[in-house]
């Protein structure tokens, strides 16, 4: 599969067949983000794969830290469908930015502006893993829900740099329509 096959026909996959990944295939996809660019080469992230019997305490985790974030009045939106995906799905990578303070933390002008930079980084390399996890025939989820259960999956992962996102992995349950996007005319502004 070329990059523009895998560009086109990647989709967010919510419902994954139960059957567990290869070690080497979960590893791959892992590899190309390693392999992906970053702001002054920092690699600013970390990874946690999460499968197998783990899923059980990771969904605790997550349905408590979703009771929690809901008790103190905060929107959760989507999140508990998202739980329930990663319940389901075989693999799920949890994604830590090292160089990062949380965006709720004081920071410098400079900080804010590296951090920006990582985010960018982290970004560029969770889609490495999404095109690769295509062309392996593994559908995924860029996951961002995780932040209606933060404090929950931070302290149970054990790590205190900023968790940014979650990709779940999987062989996929569905074939979805094409979401849909804005033509480039309105996205793009051409000079000279
Ligand atoms: C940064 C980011 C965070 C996302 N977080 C979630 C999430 O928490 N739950 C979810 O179901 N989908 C999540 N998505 C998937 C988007 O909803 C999806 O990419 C978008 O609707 C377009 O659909 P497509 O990926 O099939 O093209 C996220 C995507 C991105 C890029």
């Amino acid at each position: 599969m070329d990059v523009k096959a895998a560009v086109e026909s990647r989709r967010s996959i919510r419902r994954f067949k139960p059957e567990a990944l290869p070690r080497e295939t979960i590893e791959s996809i892992l590899d190309a983000a390693r392999l992906s660019p970053s702001g002054k080469n920092n690699q600013p992230w970390q990874f946690v794969v999460v499968q197998g019997d783990e899923r059980e305490a990771m969904s605790a985790r997550l349905q408590a830290g979703l009771k929690a974030t809901q008790g103190k009045g905060i929107p959760t939106g989507s999140a508990e469908n998202t739980f329930r995906i990663m319940r389901e799905a075989p693999a799920t990578v949890f994604v830590f930015n090292t160089k990062a303070a949380a965006p709720w933390e004081e920071q410098s002008v400079m900080e804010r502006i590296f951090s920006v930079v990582n985010v960018q980084s982290i970004g560029g390399a969770i889609q490495s893993m999404l095109l690769r996890a295509q062309e392996m025939g593994v559908g995924s989820l860029w996951i961002c829900d995780t932040f209606s259960a933060y404090e929950e999956l931070c302290a149970w992962l054990g790590k205190d740099s900023l968790l940014v996102a979650a990709v779940s992995l999987g062989y996929a349950d569905e074939t979805p329509d094409a979401r849909p996007r804005l033509p480039l005319s309105e996205l793009v502004e051409w000079r000279g």
